[in-house]
């Protein structure tokens, strides 16, 4: 056992995340290299006389960051990481090779992906080849920096009666997808060397907005209702950035208490709530959930909004409504930046919003998605029973799962076996718990309900074979 790293009880720092750290750097430096086999949970548990969990933490953080790699029947192995000094020579880790997961993916739970059956692809179509043929010669030219005014207009009115967010176009910003959108912010607020507050956990893309751009992030606990609004009073957070609609990954809602605490904290220290609604058209029980910003009454709330759920990924299109005390600032500062996103794609999305499309394709989608959820959790009881827990049922397009007894990396190791891929969602804790490694994530958009009841089936038969030790 060559894995001793020096691990301090006495220390503040959780000795899983001192674990996850000297295995890091020792991947990272050259010590431990490619295609060399890890220790097994339970040896190096006993070595190093910790809990399990302990190592399962380490493990689960190392495999989801692609440090280690769990390779089916056969263990953990380091990765290999795209450093050529550091596997010149890849004949060196033959074993490596022979052992990659051989297994077809039959089902693939990732999240992020759409509905493809009833997307409405002609009338998409139409609009592109309406949108280049529309007679002027705007094709010939650069578009408007903030971006078409079409388009913002089009946005506006769909705010209004969908989110309830009052707005007009000057507001809007048209930006090529939410990290786009957040690193524009974090220069318009000067966040620079500032505090953030961000729920923890919470959604990992923005995190490294706010890393890259030097903020400091103070991760906020969660309740049943949402984000601790104490914790965010207590601190120097100068904005925050928050999900409040369907809370990313755990989906609660931020109830309407703590709604209005959080805005009576804006108003009084001057801070700014980043609402991100990122899929609030998605509400299959209940009453939509109106948006924080439709509350907001002394301008202090910037919403962003993106197409990447409401409608497709692939066109990197998403905006920011922002107060316009900050327009002025914007317009001063950084209206020298041209537009991203090609005008093309938002003269398009502006006619097919324009002809009611757009509204037709999310209606459709919520009873499609909604059939799909139901099909999810109908599974889910149906043959995995009181085994999991349920976490976040009522919208968007994933849910988690919360394991008992049986840890993420075990799940998911054996899922690769059988052809069914799952994801953890440690990634979004800025400081990893071992709780996080007893959750899975279930994105359920790109699938059907067909394939939807054969991953839930597969799962189970999983779980039952981790629980007898197979
Ligand atoms: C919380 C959250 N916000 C925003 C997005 C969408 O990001 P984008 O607009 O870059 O596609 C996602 C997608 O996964 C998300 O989970």
């Amino acid at each position: 056992m060559e894995l001793t790293p020096f691990l301090q009880r006495e220390l503040s720092e959780p000795l899983y995340s001192q674990l996850y750290y000297w295995i890091k750097k020792e991947i990272e430096e050259g010590r431990l290299l490619p295609g060399i086999k890890m220790p097994s949970v339970r040896q190096l548990s006993t070595h190093l006389k910790v809990s399990r969990n302990t190592v399962e933490a380490a493990y689960q953080q190392l495999q989801s960051e692609g440090y280690l790699e769990s390779v089916p029947k056969s263990g953990i192995w380091v990765a290999e990481i795209e450093k050529p000094s550091m596997h010149p020579n890849e004949a060196e880790h033959p074993v490596m090779q022979e052992c990659k997961p051989s297994r077809e993916v039959l089902v693939d739970f990732e999240y992020g992906n759409v509905d493809l059956d009833k997307f409405p692809l002609k009338q998409w179509k139409k609009c592109l080849s309406d949108a280049v043929g529309q007679e002027n010669n705007w094709l010939f030219e650069y578009s408007e920096k903030q971006g078409e005014f079409e388009l913002r207009r089009e946005i506006s009115n769909y705010l209004l009666q969908s989110r309830g967010v009052r707005s007009t176009p000057e507001q809007i910003l048209i930006t090529a997808g939410t990290q786009t959108s957040m690193a524009l912010i974090c220069r318009i607020l000067a966040l620079q060397g500032n505090t953030v507050a961000m729920e923890e956990p919470g959604y990992s893309g923005v995190r490294s907005v706010f890393e890259d751009q030097g903020c400091q992030i103070e991760p906020v606990p969660l309740g049943k209702d949402g984000l601790s609004v104490e914790h965010i009073q207590l601190s120097r957070a100068k904005a925050v950035y928050v999900t409040p609609s369907h809370q990313f990954p755990f989906g609660m809602i931020l109830s309407i208490s703590k709604r209005m605490r959080l805005l009576k904290w804006a108003y009084q220290t001057g801070g700014y709530i980043i609402e991100d609604d990122y899929d609030g058209e998605f509400r299959y029980r209940g009453q939509p959930i109106p948006s924080l910003k439709s509350l907001d009454e002394e301008e202090r709330v910037i919403y962003l909004g993106t197409f990447s759920k409401s409608f497709l990924p692939s066109l990197r299109l998403s905006y920011i409504v922002l107060p316009p005390s900050l327009m002025d600032h914007y317009s001063r500062t950084f209206a020298v930046y041209n537009q991203s996103v090609s005008p093309i794609i938002q003269r398009a999305m502006a006619l097919f919003m324009k002809s009611g499309e757009f509204e037709r394709h999310i209606r459709r989608m919520r009873k499609q998605y909604q059939r799909k959820h139901q099909a999810l959790l109908r599974s889910i009881d149906q043959y995995m029973g009181t085994k999991v827990k349920i976490v976040g049922e009522k919208s968007g397009l994933h849910i988690l799962l919360k394991l008992k007894g049986v840890s993420t990396l075990e799940l998911s190791e054996k899922g690769l076996q059988k052809g069914v891929k799952v994801y953890s969602p440690m990634n979004f804790w800025l400081n990893p718990t071992p709780e996080g490694n007893s959750y899975i994530m279930l994105g359920f958009g790109g699938l059907s309900i067909e394939e939807i009841e054969k991953g839930v089936r597969l799962l189970a038969s999983c779980l039952r074979e981790v629980e007898i030790g197979e």
